[in-house]
């Protein structure tokens, strides 16, 4: 099973995820985390290039389109392993929200798997704004909001969860695992 986490920076998909692997772990699944930009070289490229002042700029959003999908391609044969949950920190659909240019980029991410189950933490703009203040981050509050409307046009496409990130952890853990457990026959009663 392949499970995406997506959603604007400050969601909490970092935190979900790990209690998530978690709970799986403790329920006997075998699980590997994924987090794209990826550690590779050209994940780190792409990291330079998201602090320059120009990252905003269309010919860099297209740059950064292109190295996005090469560093996913690195890490396509992992999800062959069929012994595993593979949970991931973004995906393709990330670069269909933040970089645009749907057909271009659908198309560049062809070979890109698609989840079997989308997890959309759903954040309010301001919220994100506040919660990544003073952090490394990269995105600015106009942008963002254009980011998570097109978030939840894309979720229409998918086996989705939408889910409402601007509670507590445990909270929006607990609906997560609500949503995850079905796809793998754990008894929902069970789930705190
Ligand atoms: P992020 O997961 O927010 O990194 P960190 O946890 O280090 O803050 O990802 C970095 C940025 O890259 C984030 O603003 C979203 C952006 N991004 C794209 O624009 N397109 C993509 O395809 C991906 C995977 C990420």
């Amino acid at each position: 099973m392949y499970i995406v986490f997506e959603g604007i920076d400050g969601a909490g998909k970092s935190t979900q995820i790990q209690m998530l692997q978690e709970w799986l772990e403790n329920n006997g699944f075998r699980v590997e985390t994924l987090v794209e930009p990826t550690d590779s070289k050209v994940g780190k490229l792409i990291r330079e290039i998201l602090q320059q002042s120009d990252a905003k700029t269309d010919r860099v959003q297209k740059t950064l389109g292109l190295l996005f999908a090469a560093d996913r391609m690195l890490i396509m044969d992992r999800l062959e392993d069929k012994s595993k949950i593979f949970i991931s920190d973004r995906s393709f659909i990330s670069s269909l929200a933040y970089q645009g240019h749907a057909d271009w980029i659908g198309e560049l991410n062809r070979y890109a798997k698609k989840p079997d189950l989308l997890i959309l933490l759903d954040l309010d703009v301001k919220t994100s704004v506040a919660r990544t203040s003073g952090k490394d981050t990269f995105e600015n509050e106009e942008f963002l909001t254009g980011v998570k409307e097109n978030y939840l046009k894309l979720a229409e496409n998918y086996t989705c969860e939408i889910i409402d990130a601007d509670r507590g952890v445990n909270k929006v853990s607990s609906d997560i695992k609500k949503a995850v457990a079905p796809y793998l026959g754990i008894c929902p009663d069970c789930i705190r």
